[in-house]
C-alpha cells in the first residue's frame, strides 16, 4: 500500500488529482497478463495523486510526495479526489459494436423457453440482425456505434475492441469495418478492430458452411489485409456453426496475413475450442462455458486469454457460467468484457464486474485487474492503457466511492464521477 513508481519530472502538469482515498494503479511491473494470486493484486496508493501533461501520466504516487517533488502552475487544473476511488479506464475487449436494429423481442421468446440456437434456426438472433445490417449505411452504423461508445465512456470505458460481424458479404463486412475506423477516428474512445466475418451462416450460403469459409479467405481478407481495416480475425466457432476444421482454416488463413486470432469457443457445447486456442496461440478466446480441463490447461500453458462474459448466460438465462475459479487456479489470464450485442447490450464494464463477482464467484481485486489490464492485453495495448504508469496514456476513472470493493458492491447505477480520456476531462458527473 505505498507509493510504487514516480517521476519526478520538472514539467508543470496540466492536470492533478490529488488525495484520492484509494488510487488503484494496476502496475503491471509484476507481470501482465496477470495470473493466479497476482489477478488480486491491485497496487493501491492511499491518498493518491496522479499529473497529467498532455495525454500521458507523467506522476503517479501520494499526495504528499507530488506536493513535495512536483510543481502547480498557473493553468494547471487540480481535482480534489478526497473520499474517492481512482482507476485506470475500464477496457472492454469483447464488443460487437457495428449492428444496425435491436431485438428486444427476442426476451419472450427466452421467456418461453427457447434457446439461443432455436431463435437463430428459426431466422432470428444473429440473422435477423444481418439482415438489418446489410440495409443499414455506413453512416447509420457510424451513429449507432457512436450511441454506444457514448454511453461506455460515461460508464468509465476508454478503450474497445470493435468487432464486425453483421454484414455476413464482402460488401456488407467491409462496411462494418470502415464503420469502426470513421468512429475511432471521430469518438474520444480507442478502438482496436475485430474482423469477425465468421459470425453465423449468411442465408444465401445456407448448406454451403465451406464455400462461405472460401469467401472469407479468398475475398474478405485480401481486403481487410490491403486496407489495413482489421488487427483480430475471429470466428464463432460452435456446434452448428463454423466448426474446429474451418475455424482453423480461417484463423491460419488470417495469420498469413499477420492478423491475429481471437475465437468464441464452447459457449454452448464443447467443441474443444480451449485446445485449438492454445494450438493457435490465440490472443484471446471469448465465452469457455463448456471447455474441458485439458483445453483449459492447454491454454494456460499458452498464456492464451479468457475473455468472460457473463452478460451473455445473464441474458440468455443460463444457469452455468464459464469457471472462473478453475481458470485463475489453472493460470489462465482472465479478462471480462459486455460483449456488448444484441442479445446482450449492456455498454457497463460495472454491470459486468458484479456479474463476475456474483456468478462466477471472481473477488473484486480479480474482477478489476480482469477489466483493466487484462482487458488492456487482451487486444495487446497493455503498453499503453490498462494501468496508471507513468508514460503510459491518461485514461483514467474518478469514482464517487471510497475503495474499488464498492465497485462490486453498489450495483444498478452509474458510480462514475469523473472520466479522463486522453488527458482531458470528458465525463463529469
Ligand atoms: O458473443 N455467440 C456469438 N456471438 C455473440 C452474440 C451475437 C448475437 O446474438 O447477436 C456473442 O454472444
Ligand atoms: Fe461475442
Amino acid at each position: 500500500m505505498s507509493s510504487n513508481k514516480s517521476d519526478f519530472s520538472k514539467e508543470i502538469p496540466d492536470l492533478v488529482i490529488l488525495h484520492a482515498n484509494e488510487l488503484v494503479t494496476m502496475d503491471s511491473k509484476i507481470g501482465a497478463p496477470r495470473v493466479g494470486k497476482a489477478m488480486s493484486e491491485l497496487a493501491i496508493i492511499k491518498d493518491g495523486a496522479i499529473a497529467i501533461k498532455n495525454d500521458k501520466i507523467i506522476f503517479v504516487g501520494t499526495s504528499d510526495e507530488f506536493l513535495k517533488k512536483m510543481k502547480i502552475g498557473n493553468q494547471t487544473a487540480v481535482v480534489d479526489a478526497t473520499g474517492k476511488l481512482v482507476t485506470p479506464g475500464f477496457v472492454d475487449p469483447h464488443v460487437h459494436l457495428i449492428f444496425s436494429g435491436s431485438r428486444e423481442n427476442e426476451l419472450s421468446m427466452k421467456l418461453a423457453g427457447k434457446t439461443y440456437l432455436e431463435i437463430l434456426e428459426s431466422g432470428g438472433g444473429i440473422l435477423k440482425t444481418v439482415r438489418e445490417t446489410r440495409k443499414a449505411s455506413i453512416e447509420d452504423l457510424v451513429k449507432n456505434g457512436a450511441n454506444i461508445l457514448d454511453k461506455m465512456l460515461q460508464y468509465g470505458t476508454t478503450t474497445v475492441e470493435a468487432k464486425s460481424g453483421y454484414g455476413l458479404s464482402v460488401e456488407a463486412e467491409i462496411k462494418s469495418l470502415k464503420a469502426i475506423k470513421e468512429l475511432d477516428k471521430q469518438h474520444p474512445i480507442d478502438l482496436v478492430a475485430t474482423f469477425l466475418g465468421a459470425h453465423a451462416i449468411p442465408p444465401e450460403y445456407k448448406g454451403r458452411t465451406d464455400e462461405y469459409v472460401d469467401l472469407i479467405i479468398n475475398e474478405m481478407l485480401p481486403i481487410i489485409e490491403e486496407q489495413s481495416l482489421a488487427e483480430f480475425c475471429d470466428v464463432f466457432c460452435e456446434k452448428g456453426i463454423f466448426s474446429i476444421e474451418q475455424t482453423r482454416k480461417i484463423l491460419l488463413a488470417a495469420k498469413k496475413r499477420s492478423i491475429k486470432s481471437v475465437i468464441h469457443i464452447d459457449e454452448i457445447v464443447d467443441t474443444n475450442g480451449a485446445a485449438l486456442a492454445a494450438e493457435l496461440q490465440a490472443v484471446q478466446t471469448g465465452h469457455l462455458l463448456q471447455s474441458n480441463d485439458e483445453g483449459l490447461k492447454a491454454m494456460a500453458k499458452e498464456k492464451v486469454i479468457a475473455t468472460l462474459l457473463p452478460g451473455t448466460p445473464f441474458c440468455l438465462m443460463m444457469k452455468d457460467y464459464a469457471p472462473a475459479r478453475k481458470m485463475i487456479e489453472y493460470g489462465i489470464p482472465v479478462a471480462i468484457a459486455t460483449d456488448l450485442n444484441p442479445n446482450c447490450w449492456t455498454e457497463s464494464m460495472l454491470m459486468v464486474i458484479v456479474l463476475s463477482c456474483y456468478n462466477m464467484k471472481m473477488s473484486p481485486a480479480e474482477a478489476l485487474t480482469a477489466a483493466t489490464i487484462n482487458a488492456a492485453c487482451a487486444i495487446q495495448r497493455e503498453s499503453t492503457v490498462g494501468s496508471l504508469e507513468v508514460g503510459k496514456k491518461a485514461d483514467i476513472v474518478i469514482f464517487d466511492v471510497a475503495n474499488h470493493y464498492f465497485l462490486s458492491y453498489q450495483f444498478g447505477v452509474n458510480l462514475v464521477s469523473k472520466v479522463i480520456k486522453n488527458g482531458l476531462i470528458v465525463i463529469e458527473n
